[in-house]
């Protein structure tokens, strides 16, 4: 593993919209009966992904920090789960997720915020189109999870803040560290 103290490498980073505790709470509840294949990342782990940075450095994350400061000045918005989907398909699904209704047009600003902000800090852009969703879980290989994408889901929060996490690969699932967080209004 590499050594971060050692480099001014700050480690895999990505941005995200974390769940509250009781909405992760309801949503596991909610997909306990559910026969979802392959691997159901841990509960605490469950987040909306906004931007991924991969590994940087300390000069460029800090300039990626400055460039959130954006996203503070956006107002806080209801957000909601409402129904499950896959990628690339659920025919041949390689990635289980819930999919957001309300608040996906919010998300969809932050999504262009957070790129913005890695733009400048000197990253490449993102080519990906993006799409709002929480990964629940991998598949592999994949798995025709046309049942599963057709039950009902409907979970809400207020998305207000944005958090930004170091991720650390092992063995068994990542762990997400907190690294800063930024509040949006009210
Ligand atoms: P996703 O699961 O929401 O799709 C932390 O690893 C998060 O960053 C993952 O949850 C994943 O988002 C996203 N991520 C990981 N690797 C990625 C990559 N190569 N490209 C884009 N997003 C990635």
């Amino acid at each position: 593993m590499v050594d971060d103290l050692a480099s001014d490498l700050v480690g895999r980073v990505f941005v995200a919209a974390p769940l509250p505790p009781d909405v992760r709470f309801a949503l596991a509840e909610r997909i306990a009966e559910m026969p979802i294949p392959g691997k159901v990342g841990p509960v605490e782990n469950w987040h909306v992904t906004l931007r991924f940075l991969d590994v940087i450095d300390q000069v460029t994350y800090e300039r990626f920090l400055s460039g959130l400061e954006r996203i503070g000045g956006q107002f806080s918005f209801p957000i909601a789960l409402d129904g499950f989907g896959a990628f690339p398909n659920p025919r041949k699904a390689t990635v289980f997720w819930a999919g957001i209704g309300r608040g996906a047009a919010d998300i969809s600003l932050l999504n262009e915020l957070a790129e913005e902000a890695a733009l400048s800090a000197g990253l490449v852009p993102e080519e990906r189109p993006f799409h709002p969703h929480l990964t629940l879980a991998r598949i592999r290989p994949p798995v025709d999870v046309r049942d599963l994408v057709d039950e009902d889901l409907e979970l809400g929060w207020r998305c207000d803040r944005v958090v930004v996490y170091r991720s650390h690969l092992g063995r068994g699932p990542a762990r997400y560290e907190p690294l800063d967080s930024v509040n949006l209004i009210g």
